[in-house]
């Protein structure tokens, strides 16, 4: 074996012995979680103090359960069945699940899809979790009232390219250069694995991510699909 398989199967090894290893810190996360909800069931009974220590420690147990879950999609690239997919169906979807989030804090979410053969080759979950990393980036970044699109369109390459566009806050110049780094986060409670993640899926299916951003006037990560050749 060469130099280059012998690294890369001590990362195929590392990467096994990560997803093991945070598979196993699940389960007895579940099970600190349960009995934090429980102790909260007898909030009356407890000193205030106790009760706050309990809320931070549900609140810890979370950010456990956020990052096990990242760094489990991260190094569990699995081969899934890819397939034909509607960007509008898929987009449709996200929207939905996503809906609740965004009224909260009054964003509009929308989509805008142009007419078309929309249609890509990639696996379903995968492809919808990249659109909800994304869309929850955007929904993120925007204040009270701001606006986020999700639109699909053919390029004149014939490239099927998705677009995410939101009228945040924007990034500033110096963390263009870092957005797509291992933990790079400006969030309280972010893991800054995201954008990483998403970068991996679409790697596999040789589709690329990039942006655009202005500090104060909004972002658009665009997904340019390779084209569909299995039509
Ligand atoms: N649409 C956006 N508008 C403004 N900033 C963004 C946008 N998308 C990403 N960023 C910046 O890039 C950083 C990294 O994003 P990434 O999705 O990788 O991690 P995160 O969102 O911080 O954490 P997590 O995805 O785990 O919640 C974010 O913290 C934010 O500063
Ligand atoms: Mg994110």
């Amino acid at each position: 074996m060469n130099q280059d398989s012998i690294q890369d199967n001590k990362l195929k090894l590392l990467g096994k012995l990560t997803a093991s290893l945070f598979h196993e810190i699940r389960n007895p996360l579940s099970a600190i979680k349960l009995n934090l909800d429980l102790i909260k069931m007898h909030e009356s009974e407890l000193d205030p103090e106790v009760l706050e220590s309990v809320y931070d420690c549900g609140k810890a147990a979370e950010r456990i359960q956020d990052l096990t879950d990242n760094i489990l999609n991260y190094a569990r690239r699995s081969n899934n069945i890819n397939e034909n997919i509607s960007l509008p169906e898929i987009s449709k979807i996200a929207i939905q699940l996503l809906t609740v989030k965004a009224s909260k804090k009054s964003i509009n979410l929308v989509g805008n899809f142009h007419p078309g053969n929309l249609t890509i080759y990639a696996n379903e979950n995968k492809l919808l979790q990249v659109i909800l990393n994304l869309v929850n980036n955007a929904i993120d970044s925007c204040d009270k009232r701001g606006t986020v699109k999700i639109s699909a369109e053919t390029n004149t390459d014939g490239q099927n390219i998705l677009l995410i566009d939101d009228n945040g806050c924007g990034i500033s110049e110096e963390d263009q250069k870092r957005i797509f780094e291992d933990f790079f986060t400006k969030k309280k409670h972010g893991t800054g694995l995201g954008l990483s993640v998403c970068k991996l899926i679409l790697d596999d299916i040789g589709a690329k991510l990039s942006f655009k951003s202005q500090l104060n006037i909004g972002t658009t990560f665009s997904i340019t699909f390779a084209k569909n050749e299995s039509e």
